[in-house]
């Protein structure tokens, strides 16, 4: 049983303004795909109508699929409208804003493009366009590397009036190898701090509230550590599958999609330790920091402290879905893992012992993805003669759907007997701020436009994570095959999840000393 202790609510905290953006044109690749229609339009809509995009602001979308801008204007506002991101769609608002979309028809495969577009550049900049560039690369990872290439080849990496950036939509690379090569090309014609690699998560409100909640509060940092937290689980639960992506997917899997980014940066900036100031650097070199202590994993490891599962039939919402396997698209007897759990640990003197539980999975029953920071237990002897149990605290940073922060205590139940209840503080963006703050690319695309990278990952940031990730990869090549599918859409997952939690991991007998108190999942 639980109380509830509400925040009482914030007056006239409303969302602040939001600093406007340079003038540029933004060069989309992949402007015809799902991404810009579903996410980069919506929120540059948003972002003019709040008043912060620059009236000399334009985009310019690249892609394969012939289509004129007229027809470009109209596909992105009928997507702008139905998108969950956009707030407030109207059609004067969208008159407003679609004067700045242009579509450019070109195949980012051959190399007479590029001066094409060079010239297509030089000719909107003589008749008043913005002579600043921010490049904005949205294809598979494999084309990426040939567009940098291609930019360089016809000097569009460099202005001499104005500024150029580029920003790179994950996955950046598949392994550790190509993000390495995939570098080496970026460094090779554009330098580093002109180049903005994304992991939407980091633009979400509640992940940046992280920092502040950590290091803006002298409360919490000092038990922030191995002495008093016993473990640490950072769920992403999703109820939608693999949707249209099945391409991208079957080549993807789990671990790559979203443990390999997504939530090794929610990881990172729950252990990390505190920046020297809120700047690019200070903050994604404590960020790596995280990374080079995480303990490598053995094939032996792998076994052990990751579960990997992949959905098959069942129903979600009330409607049945088929599973993996039958999506269009996907191989009939696909291995990609639908669902990834992995233990980590990072081997520093803050978090030595302390295990990281991991996991995220698609077609699961609840959308939700949040943070549980577990304390360990008290000593129980003062309440040893009650019939109640004591209840380790637990934080809880609640980053979707419903975005806050909540703290399980004990308490005293009313009455004449000492009896304990557990009761949360809560604190509610929504009901302490009255509206949601804006959506990630929001934040992302603004901050790329004037100029702040702190949001975005760096290159040898990229390069730790796949160092992590890699090895899991090759381990689960090497092991035997899944027996796959092995948990029903719209369930908690598969049932090899809590082999991960067991002391020593999957089969084995080790204990180990920390994290094994009073551990208790969402689902238990
Ligand atoms: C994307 C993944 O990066 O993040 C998707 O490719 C996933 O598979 C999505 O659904 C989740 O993002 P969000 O913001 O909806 O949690």
């Amino acid at each position: 049983m639980s109380a509830i202790i509400q925040a009482s609510p914030l007056e006239n905290l409303s969302q602040q303004p939001l600093t406007p953006g340079d003038s540029c044109v933004l060069i989309i690749f992949g402007a015809s795909g799902d991404l810009t229609a579903r996410k980069l339009i919506p929120s540059l809509y948003n972002l003019a109508c709040e008043g912060c995009m620059n009236p000399d602001f334009e985009v310019l979308g690249i892609g394969r699929t012939p289509m004129s801008s007229g027809e470009f204007r109209k596909k992105t506002g009928e997507a702008a409208a139905k998108s969950k991101d956009t707030r407030d769609f109207s059609e004067s608002g969208w008159k407003d804003f679609e004067r700045r979309l242009q579509y450019m028809v070109g195949d980012v495969n051959e190399p007479k493009f590029y001066p094409q577009l060079r010239g297509h550049l030089n000719e909107m900049e003589k008749t008043g366009s913005s002579p600043n560039h921010l490049f904005y690369v949205s294809t598979p990872a494999s084309v990426a590397g040939p567009i940098i290439g291609g930019l360089g080849t016809v000097g569009l990496n460099r202005r001499d009036r104005g500024w150029t950036r580029i920003v790179l939509e994950k996955p950046f690379g598949r392994d550790l190898e190509s993000a390495q090569a995939l570098n080496a090309v970026v460094r090779g014609v554009f330098d580093e701090n002109k180049v903005y690699r994304i992991d939407h998560y980091l633009g979400k409100e509640t992940v940046q509230n992280i920092l502040v909640f950590r290091f803006g509060n002298s409360l919490f940092e000092p038990v922030w550590n191995r002495n008093y937290i016993d473990y640490v689980e950072i769920a992403a639960a999703e109820t939608v599958g693999v949707e249209n992506r099945a391409a991208f997917y079957e080549e993807t899997g789990a671990l790559r999609d979203m443990v390999a980014n997504h939530l090794l940066q929610l990881l990172a900036l729950t252990a990390m330790e505190p920046p020297l100031a809120f700047d690019a650097d200070s903050v994604r070199e404590q960020k790596v920091q995280v990374f080079r202590s995480i303990r490598p994993m053995s094939v032996e490891d792998v076994a052990r402290f990751t579960a990997r599962g992949q959905y098959g039939s069942g129903a979600i919402d009330g409607k049945r879905v088929p599973g993996y396997r039958h999506e269009p698209g996907v191989n009939p007897n696909s291995t990609t893992e639908t669902y990834a759990a992995v233990r980590f640990y990072i081997e520093n003197w803050r978090w030595a012992g302390v295990p990281f539980y991991i996991r995220t999975g698609k077609h699961l029953a609840r959308n939700l993805t949040e943070i549980r920071v577990h304390l360990k237990p008290t000593p129980q002897a003062l309440f040893a003669r009650m019939s109640s149990v004591i209840e380790p605290n637990v934080i809880t940073i609640s980053i979707q759907p419903d975005e806050g922060i909540s703290i399980a205590f004990e308490a005293k139940r009313p009455g004449a007997q000492v009896q304990t209840v557990t009761v949360q503080a809560n604190f509610s963006y929504q009901t302490s701020f009255g509206s949601k703050g804006p959506v990630a690319y929001e934040t992302l695309l603004l901050d790329s436009m004037r100029g702040d990278a702190t949001l975005f990952t760096r290159g040898d940031e990229v390069e730790a994570e796949w160092r992590i990730i890699t090895p899991i990869e090759e381990a689960w090549a090497r092991l035997p095959p899944p027996d796959f599918p092995n948990y029903a859409a719209g369930s908690e997952g598969p049932a090899s999840w809590h082999e991960v939690l067991k002391p020593g991991g999957n089969g084995a007998e080790q204990t180990v000393g920390h994290g094994q108190g009073n551990r208790k999942t969402k689902e238990e």
